[in-house]
């Protein structure tokens, strides 16, 4: 059995108190806090091992190298990729997207070609398509939610096309948590030849991900989001997708020869997707995270999550005037509102009360506006939350509504 006190005792930034109260933090799908091993490994690199990457001939730089190459290896084996050379590192998901967009998307996208995303998408895995859109002259289609705020199966068979050439979708909703069909959604684009972007930002915390058994192009995650640093991401492609795909930024490493007599020739992925110093330490950062994430069984984890996540549910239901908005029990995640007050002035009173929640629009306007809701309070439980972190929340709740 997991212990989670024991756990929680691994995460120095819970351990706090703010405005008197112990912290309550549960904003867990805009960033998790970082273990203390994780903390450790990116000081130990910093205090030890210090140096460029693939660069120089030194003794630091062959054991940073060895480190980062390392870091690329327990990726690729966590998302179950067949290579280490199909996992690119990034700033975080939004890079990862911003590059398949950039390089696959400006290489095969034109006039009239199609990229279908649904309403419920975060604003990461919509504007730069909407941009590559607008640089080649396809378009962006829309494809509507249900009435919960849910991907429509349906209206998305009925949309997709020949002219659909790319598919972005989130493997789990970052607003309502609702784990979306991504495996009907590639199946179904594969079909007629479009190439399916899966924004794991959320579900690689919540699901065991093989990207070759899901058999998406693209796949794409944060590390924050996984107990790791903040500003080291990942793109997995395919292979043969990552071969033919153009460089998209230029600078050093990611080159075969440069001259200014015969132009420049680039190397081989990842590297060509790497330009300029990479963020080393952060990617020693996540694969400590993850060694660290999978020494838990998957099943307890979910289940620790799930468990918490209803109750919070079923208390927050008993409370008049709390509307919960499409609940799904797949990622520790509950957006509500309360008619007639706003989600700030919620989230101020919580906050007062040391709860952290996240409150707002989500970067998810379209859903927003199809809700017909200007924002939600969001509620997000990680594997370190505990029922006294249900209880205080729910407490606080229901002082912020008499008070309002
Ligand atoms: N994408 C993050 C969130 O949903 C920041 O809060």
């Amino acid at each position: 059995m997991i212990n989670i006190e024991q756990i929680r005792a691994q995460f120095p930034a819970l351990n706090q108190s703010v405005n008197e109260y112990a912290l309550t933090y549960l904003d867990n799908a805009a960033t998790t806090q970082k273990p203390q091993c994780v903390i450790d490994a990116m000081a130990d690199y910093y205090q030890t091992h210090n140096a460029n990457v693939h660069r120089g001939s030194h003794h630091l730089t062959a054991q940073a190298t060895t480190l980062f190459e390392q870091a690329r290896e327990t990726v690729a084996q966590f998302i179950g990729a067949c290579s280490p050379d199909t996992v690119i590192w990034t700033r975080g998901a939004t890079e990862s997207i911003n590059l398949v967009a950039q390089s696959y998307g400006r290489q095969q996208l034109s006039v009239n070609d199609e990229i279908l995303i649904c309403e419920n998408e975060h604003h990461a895995n919509i504007v730069p398509w909407q941009l590559i859109a607008e640089q080649t002259g396809a378009k962006v289609i829309k494809v509507p939610i249900t009435h919960n705020g849910e991907f429509d199966i349906d209206a998305f068979n009925s949309l997709l096309s020949t002219r659909c050439k790319i598919v972005a979708i989130a493997h789990i909703t970052n607003v309502t948590g609702a784990r979306q069909p991504i495996e009907q959604v590639i199946t179904a684009a594969h079909q007629i030849g479009a190439k399916v972007l899966v924004d794991g930002a959320q579900g690689i915390v919540h699901e065991k991900v093989n990207v070759t058994e899901l058999d998406a192009d693209f796949y794409v995650f944060s590390g924050h989001k996984l107990y790791a640093p903040n500003g080291i991401g990942v793109l997995y492609a395919k292979p043969e997708l990552l071969d033919t795909m153009p460089v998209w930024q230029g600078g050093g490493k990611m080159v075969d020869k440069v001259s200014f007599d015969t132009g420049t020739s680039f190397a081989q992925a990842p590297a060509k997707f790497e330009a300029g110093t990479p963020n080393v330490a952060g990617a020693i950062g996540l694969a400590t995270a993850i060694n660290w994430y999978r020494q838990f069984d998957h099943h307890e984890v979910k289940q620790h999550i799930h468990q918490l996540q209803l109750n919070a549910q079923m208390a927050l239901n008993t409370i008049d005037d709390i509307k919960i908005i499409g609940f799904q029990p797949d990622a520790g995640i509950i957006s509500f509102v309360m008619p007639g007050v706003h989600h700030q002035d919620i989230a101020t009173l919580l906050d007062q009360q040391a709860i952290a929640v996240r409150e707002g629009h989500h970067c998810a306007h379209p859903l927003m506006d199809a809700l017909g809701i200007k924002g939600t309070v969001r509620i997000s439980f990680a594997i370190y939350n505990t029922q006294q972190d249900v209880d205080r929340l729910i407490s606080s709740v229901k002082k912020a509504v008499d008070i309002l």
